[in-house]
């Protein structure tokens, strides 16, 4: 059953081909090389032609002839191959045996896609931008684009560039073919918004050249200058400080405006503008800002918010058992959504803690189980970001008091000393007095002078 199918299929198509030959709609682009596969077998005598015939491009006889490759036009095997293709028309092949008869036949329809892209130059953020894809045919395919991210668009397209065009741009000829078209658009990596570090901990506020520009580029488009500068999240008016300025003179470096502790990377002259400090602190947190800005005062920037994490306790470290102690974990700031903190307690503490997710943890009274390390992390989509510490110290309340009671009894004997030693000498001199005065009443002797 099945194999009767097949064999009139076969059959079919046979009859199709010998009799009508067959038809291949062929998208391509100027330019672009083609290679058209001939059918058949290679017992028979083979033509190619162009143009309904009117050329005749490449031949093959069954001994083992052919055609010298010709221009752009060479054979491999049966197919052809079409080199910088200019001309776009009806490639026919046919195949005959050797008294003339047709044994099988195939057209090739080359069908021009042309693509523009205007300005064909580099793109600045903000310059317009026009593609469009076309076939010239009476009947098109459907024609769309995805932009670099994948999202379609609708053919033509005319946008704004934003740094988020950057990139390979499809043409997309349904279920026919795809042309890629490169957009440069002058611009920075994109950038994560959001940095997180602890205090103490070191961090790099990433800041780099789009990979596909070089410091070349973009002297052809007149920068002027590149800066890094911060806006404190605790400032006193939005107030914003210049941390670097780059000086575009050979070799490309990157200058600290004043002391701050940040150091550029060491390739700054392939584009990287990052910066890293080793120990980040709460003064830290704010928000730090890549710009270039370029003669017609376009500015490309990006801006990292660097999120200091840290613990602080209410009322300190040192503490006493039977202290109600709050912790608070935080960056300053409300946590943007999806980024989760987790309080790990030490391992001893028997603390049941109602709420992992909390900024704020009250331990209403600590033991001395609770003493050692606390840490809270903050998590996205199950990555951790960064943690902090804490060593909250706890003493018994019985040393404390029995130190307490140490002490005071340390005080009071020595005050007692102090005392009884005060008292030895004033009377030591009372009585050295008495004795002085006795001796004067037993041998007077002459005071002051005496009239002789
Ligand atoms: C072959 O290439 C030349 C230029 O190299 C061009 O003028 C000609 O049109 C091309 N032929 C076809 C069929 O595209
Ligand atoms: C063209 O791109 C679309 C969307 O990415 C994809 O589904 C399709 O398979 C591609 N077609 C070809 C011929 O590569
Ligand atoms: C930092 O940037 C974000 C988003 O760009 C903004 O919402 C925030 O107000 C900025 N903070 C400061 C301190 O400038
Ligand atoms: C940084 O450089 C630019 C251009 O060279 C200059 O206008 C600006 O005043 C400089 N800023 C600082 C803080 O040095
Ligand atoms: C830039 O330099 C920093 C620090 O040296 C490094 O961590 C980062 O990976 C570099 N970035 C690029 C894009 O090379
Ligand atoms: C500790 O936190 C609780 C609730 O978070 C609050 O009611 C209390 O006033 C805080 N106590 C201190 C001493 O800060």
């Amino acid at each position: 059953m099945m194999n009767k199918l097949i064999q009139s299929a076969l059959v079919f198509i046979s009859v199709l081909m010998s009799a009508t030959g067959t038809e291949q709609v062929v998208y391509v682009k100027a330019g672009e090389s083609v290679t058209l596969n001939g059918p058949a077998s290679s017992y028979h005598y083979v033509d190619w032609y162009f143009n309904d015939k009117s050329q005749h491009i490449a031949w093959i006889n069954p001994f083992g002839g052919r055609s010298p490759n010709k221009d752009n036009f060479s054979l491999i095997g049966n197919a052809l191959v079409i080199d910088n293709i200019q001309q776009f028309g009806t490639f026919i092949y046919e195949e005959k045996s050797g008294n003339g008869r047709l044994i099988s036949s195939k057209t090739y329809k080359l069908l021009q896609v042309s693509v523009t892209k205007t300005p064909d130059s580099l793109l600045m953020s903000g310059d317009s931008l026009t593609l469009g894809c076309n076939v010239a045919a009476d009947m098109k395919p459907y024609i769309y684009w995805l932009t670099p991210r994948e999202e379609q668009r609708t053919n033509p397209l005319s946008i704004r560039a934003t740094s988020e065009d950057n990139g390979q741009w499809t043409c997309v000829l349904k279920n026919i073919r795809n042309i890629s078209v490169s957009v440069v658009v002058v611009g920075l990596s994109p950038a994560p918004t959001h940095q997180y570090t602890s205090v103490n901990l070191p961090l790099t506020v990433p800041c780099s050249l789009a990979s596909h520009l070089s410091w070349k580029h973009l002297k052809e488009k007149g920068i002027k200058y590149v800066q890094w500068h911060f806006t404190p999240k605790i400032s006193s008016h939005g107030s914003q400080e210049v941390l670097f300025n780059l000086s575009l003179e050979d070799p490309i470096t990157l200058r600290p405006v004043n002391d701050n502790g940040l150091h550029p990377a060491s390739d700054t002259t392939k584009g990287n503008l990052s910066l890293t400090k080793k120990q980040w602190k709460e003064a830290d947190r704010g928000n730090y800002t890549c710009s270039m800005i370029f003669n017609n005062d376009v500015t490309v920037s990006t801006t990292v918010q660097v999120e200091v994490l840290q613990i602080s306790s209410y009322p300190g470290t040192q503490l006493i058992v039977g202290q109600k102690v709050n912790l608070s974990c935080s960056t300053g700031d409300l946590l943007p959504a999806g980024v989760q903190l987790k309080w790990i307690p030490p391992e001893k503490s028997s603390l049941r803690i109602s709420d992992h997710h909390s900024t704020h943890l009250t331990i209403p009274e600590v033991g001395t189980d609770d003493k050692g390390r606390w840490r809270c992390e903050l998590w996205q989509n199950n990555i951790p970001l960064t943690s902090a510490t804490i060593m909250l110290k706890i003493e018994p309340i019985l040393s404390v008091w029995m130190l307490v009671i140490i002490c005071g009894a340390a005080v009071i004997i020595i005050l007692l000393l102090v005392l009884a030693f005060i008292l030895c000498r004033r009377r030591q001199r009372a009585t050295r007095h008495l004795r002085h005065r006795l001796c004067r009443c037993k041998n007077p002797k002459p005071k002051g002078f005496y009239r002789t």
